[in-house]
């Protein structure tokens, strides 16, 4: 983050998972704020502090740092259960979360009748999607759809339970043509998480007005994305997708600031690539290889515990995810991963079905089923990287692989991982 950057947007620049989590919780030391601008339980942030490990979900990772403010924008839909589920075991691992959390009054509230039709749409899909079933896409569906109910109903219960009843009533309608029976305590389910309405009411603040304040007031931010560029409901490889715009200009819609206000933004890339759920991963491993680097980064999903296939890195994402998010900045993530490989490979291309080369991203993802990535090979540096605390004590290979990828992405690297660690972060330059 540079020196002079009041407010820095976190943004993933693949399929997520790219350690976006660590890098907050590394950088939100020096913020006073971090606020999360989209997405919901579906994220998955495992971050280590000292010998323990904590995994996040809705809060953000600057919560591990004392005192600092962490915010649920407007862009989430917050599930209410979950968030408590979080919140308290925080709470009971020591943490004083007292006036340290704020939500958005204009955030959507996820209720359990999402998570149920989330379920049945990837039953009984032609395309599966592959998500994380915890009712993502239906609770977008009801805010753009002008159902939806936010943080701010909880303070009219008259309000909030004729808005609650009228989207109640259009999901089961969608169960019901899903095939699927409504569950005879579904009531009984909305009151339990409608219960903690009034807990959660306590927290909300116009969080947008915060943040404004809190820069005027010379203070620091830290815009926190969920996902990756790849999954963007716009930019990424549609349909295979989550339901909100993960990229960079949304820090400025899912917060409440205007994008003028956004100084830097720091995509992290992971040093290879991996995918969870389904569509096209173009630069995908051989069988064996793909488990192997699986073993080695313990590429598992935070969320749902599934395992992530694994690919080379992708540069022509990488780029593409410089342009979309404005990149300033660049944090490698895991290069140790790569410690004891002989050779890396990295795509700069893709040979497309019709025989043409290309290096940009394409629009059509069934066209990215069929790419034969163009690759580039370098030597691997085999030997231990976890104890570099500086880019000196990295091997000459490495820093090579580095540099590649600074050139191929197009933004500088200005962080590089090498475990789990808060002090397995290099600062470069
Ligand atoms: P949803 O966000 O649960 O609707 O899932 C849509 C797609 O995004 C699926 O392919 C998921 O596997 C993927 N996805 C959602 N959240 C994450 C995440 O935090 N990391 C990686 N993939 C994710």
């Amino acid at each position: 983050m540079s020196e002079k950057a009041a407010c820095t947007v976190i943004v993933g620049c693949q399929w997520g998972d790219e350690g976006k989590g660590k890098i907050v919780d590394v950088l939100a030391e020096e913020v006073d704020i971090v606020a999360r601008y989209q997405g919901g339980a579906n994220a998955g942030h495992t971050v280590r502090v000292k010998d323990d490990q904590f995994v996040l979900h809705q809060i953000p990772s600057g919560i591990l740092h004392e005192g600092k403010r962490c915010l649920l924008g407007n862009g989430v839909v917050l599930d209410i259960e979950r968030f408590f589920d979080e919140y308290d075991a925080l709470r009971e691992r020591g943490l004083d979360l007292e006036g340290r959390v704020g939500v958005s009054l204009r955030a959507h509230l996820l209720l359990p009748y999402h998570r149920l039709l989330d379920q049945a749409s990837e039953d009984s899909a032609a395309e599966k999607i592959g998500t994380t079933g915890r009712g993502i896409g239906p609770a977008y569906e009801d805010k753009a759809g002008r159902r939806g109910v936010r943080v701010a109903d909880l303070g009219n219960p008259e309000r909030l339970a004729q808005r609650v009843g009228e989207a109640q009533e259009h999901i089961c309608r969608r169960l019901e043509q899903a095939g699927r029976r409504t569950p005879e305590d579904l009531d009984r389910q909305i009151e339990g998480a409608l219960t903690l309405g009034g807990r959660l009411f306590a927290l909300a603040s116009d969080t947008g007005r915060e943040i404004a304040d809190a820069l005027e007031a010379g203070r620091r931010v830290l815009l926190e994305g969920a996902q990756g560029t790849a999954l963007d409901l716009d930019h990424g490889t549609y349909p295979f997708v989550t339901s909100s715009n993960t990229t960079a200009a949304a820090a400025a819609t899912g917060t409440g600031i205007g994008p003028t206000a956004i100084d830097a933004v720091v995509g992290v890339v992971k040093a290879y690539t991996t995918r969870v759920g389904e569509g096209p991963l173009p630069t995908a491993l051989e069988p064996e290889m793909d488990d192997m680097l699986r073993r080695l980064g313990g590429e598992f999903g935070a969320t749902t515990g599934r395992p992530r296939r694994c690919g080379w890195f992708d540069s022509v994402l990488t780029r593409f995810a410089a342009q979309i998010n404005g990149l300033t900045g660049v944090a490698v993530t895991k290069l140790d991963v790569l410690d004891t490989l002989p050779e890396l490979k990295v795509a700069t291309a893709y040979r497309m079905p019709d025989g043409s080369v290309t290096d940009r991203f394409p629009a059509d993802t069934w066209s990215l089923t069929g790419v034969e990535p163009v690759y580039e090979s370098l030597p691997g540096w085999q030997a231990p990287t976890s104890g570099a605390r500086r880019l000196e004590d990295l091997p000459k290979r490495a820093r090579a692989y580095l540099d590649r990828i600074e050139e191929l992405t197009g933004a500088p690297v200005e962080w590089v991982s090498v475990g789990t660690k808060r002090s397995q972060t290099i600062p470069v330059g």
